[in-house]
């Protein structure tokens, strides 16, 4: 059984906003309606559990609605921090079956992840115990303490995280029990807990998508917009190569973007 855990519990405060950038519009609905429809339509998906910002809990409840997501079981309020707002999703799955249920955490904000990344991270559980999703990175990443460069890692070996990150409950419930043991605990993101605190674990990594992009800064809306318009043009389904064709010189005749 997988259960998607829909990651909303923040306030957004890069965006800058009053109100968390979950519920901002983008293509006509919510970036929580889209994100929530994804799943809604994954074959591999069982049930979806959505951790709202505890101030935004009935708009979190309209969106279930809208979005007509049979598969939502629980709207929760989420914590203080990312990893509160899993561990409290971790606390609402206490009673599913710790090795054959797996848990999907996906961020709300990344409202373009595409059903291929969903069917890749399900299939990957039933060989592996935890599971990211990453892109490589265009920028070289440079390592700093405070405005000076200590490091350059070697961009090959680098990726960009996403999510989903999907893992065996078992996995992940044993990994957050010792985190919270630990000080000093603070992490970004959830394969981070598990890589330190069940050393050992394989971490599968599955492909990424650019398009699965993380609204974060006002110029993400603009950036989310543009790629929601693609999608939903009458565009033919290009193949990799001519979409990059596409892209290279004739976006506007080819997709039809006004
Ligand atoms: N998140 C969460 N609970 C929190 C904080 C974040 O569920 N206490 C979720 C966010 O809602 C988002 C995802 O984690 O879907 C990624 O976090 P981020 O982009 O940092 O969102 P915010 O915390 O809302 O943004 P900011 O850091 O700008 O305040």
């Amino acid at each position: 059984r997988t259960v998607a855990v829909i990651l909303a519990g923040g306030s957004g405060q890069r965006m800058g906003l009053s109100t968390p950038k979950q519920l901002l519009r983008i293509a006509g609905k919510t970036i929580l309606e889209h994100t929530l429809s994804v799943f809604e339509e994954a074959p591999d998906i069982d049930e979806i559990f959505v951790l709202m910002n505890p101030g935004f809990l009935q708009d979190a409840a309209e969106c279930v609605k809208k979005a007509g997501c049979a598969k939502v079981t629980a709207v929760l309020p989420g914590g203080t921090s990312r990893n509160a707002t899993t561990q409290l999703a971790l606390d609402a799955l206490a009673g599913y079956p710790a090795d054959t249920t797996n848990v999907l955490f996906h961020d709300a904000v990344r409202p373009l992840l595409s059903q291929r990344i969903i069917r890749d991270c399900v299939a990957a559980l039933r060989e592996h115990l935890a599971v990211d999703v990453a892109i490589p990175s265009a920028d070289t990443i440079i390592q700093v303490d405070e405005d000076v460069i200590v490091d350059v890692p070697r961009r090959a070996s680098l990726r960009r995280g996403q999510t989903p990150q999907g893992f065996r409950l078992a996995t992940i419930r044993a990994a957050y029990e010792k985190a919270w043991q630990d000080d000093g605990f603070e992490a970004t993101d959830d394969c981070s807990v598990v890589l330190r605190y069940q050393p050992g674990t394989p971490i599968y990594v599955v492909p990424g998508d650019d398009h699965n992009m993380k609204v974060t800064e006002p110029v993400d809306m603009f950036v989310a917009d543009k790629l929601f318009q693609l999608a939903s043009s009458d565009a033919p389904d290009l193949s990799e190569e001519q979409y990059a064709e596409a892209l290279r010189g004739k976006t506007m005749v080819v997709f039809g973007a006004s």
